[in-house]
């Protein structure tokens, strides 16, 4: 049995005190965002009591989908940085990049320089180099591999939207029959939700029917995304059965907010190729905002 913890769309805050030069150009949309939408909501707290019964429940690893901060400025790259060594061992913690982590250019390559070790496949090299595509990535774990695809993309001021090209879907296929043959149990890992209407139009990701194509091409057993900050699961074709598409609320969202409190996801995988048994407990923060409880258990 391989338990996989989901979280996703940390934020991390405070927000830090930003120069001049980093407020202007396009970070001042996101600052607006963050005091209108998210400065009561995502706050610390939260995320700790998350992280307290993710602890709890011990999983074999954890899954994180992307924005973990939310401007991309250097230095909350560097608290972000600091959390995830508190967080736990770099081979126990896989990361894709979401919007936020790209927010302006060159905050791309920033975000990747700094948590290559929890973006780093089988076949990345020690050291990350610009010249590397860090994307996508194989990591296997025990019966299971987790192939991580990115979408960021520095986007222009307001918007949110994601792009999946056609190398990572080559390279993506590629690297699901490999981890398919060897008998292992396929976890896609992507920021934006791969489904059509999932998002609104200046949200989503372009390529949304390559990934779908990827998926039914290459196979898998199970799809993870951020991006939403909702608690869904949809389905893409899979080579047997529908592959389930998981998304989960935001870490760090408390309670009374318009979207749905903070929670994770925990995955039990167990079985052989062809029988595998997928079972999800989503555990969510408490009506008192104190602690975390599962709430909900679903068999795929
Ligand atoms: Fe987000
Ligand atoms: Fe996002």
């Amino acid at each position: 049995m391989f338990k996989l913890a989901h979280i996703s769309d940390i934020h991390l805050g405070p927000l830090p005190d930003l120069s001049f030069r980093e407020l202007a150009s396009k970070r001042i949309t996101g600052f607006v965002n963050w005091h209108r939408h998210r400065r009561n909501h995502l706050v610390g707290d939260t995320l700790n009591l998350l992280m307290d019964e993710i602890e709890r429940v011990d999983p074999d690893h954890l899954a994180i989908t992307g924005d973990l901060v939310n401007l991309a400025s250097s230095r909350e790259i560097e608290i972000m940085t600091a959390w995830l060594k508190e967080a736990g061992e770099p081979e126990n913690i896989s990361i894709v990049p979401g919007n936020h982590d790209a927010y302006v250019p060159g905050a791309y390559e920033k975000t990747t320089k700094a948590w290559y070790p929890y973006m780093r496949g089988e076949r990345g090299p020690a050291e990350w180099n610009e010249d590397f595509h860090c994307y996508p990535y194989l990591r296997v774990r025990g019966p299971v591999a987790l192939v991580g695809c990115s979408t960021a993309v520095a986007t222009p001021p307001f918007a949110a939207s994601g792009y999946f090209g056609s190398r990572q879907a080559r390279e993506t296929v590629n690297l699901l029959r490999a981890a398919g043959e060897a008998g292992l149990f396929r976890v896609v890992m992507i920021h934006h939700p791969p489904i059509r209407g999932a998002t609104s139009m200046y949200k989503r990701m372009l390529g949304i029917r390559r990934f779908a194509a990827t998926i039914s091409a290459g196979g898998a057993e199970l799809v993870l995304h951020g991006h939403t900050h909702l608690n869904t699961v949809y389905s893409l074709k899979g080579q047997i059965k529908p592959v389930p598409v998981v998304g989960i609320a935001s870490a760090s969202q408390g309670r009374g907010g318009k979207k749905p409190p903070a929670g994770f996801n925990l995955f039990f995988i167990s079985g052989s190729p062809g029988q595998w048994n997928l079972v999800r407990e989503r555990f969510e923060l408490t009506m008192d905002g104190r602690s975390v409880t599962l709430v909900e258990t679903t068999r795929f």
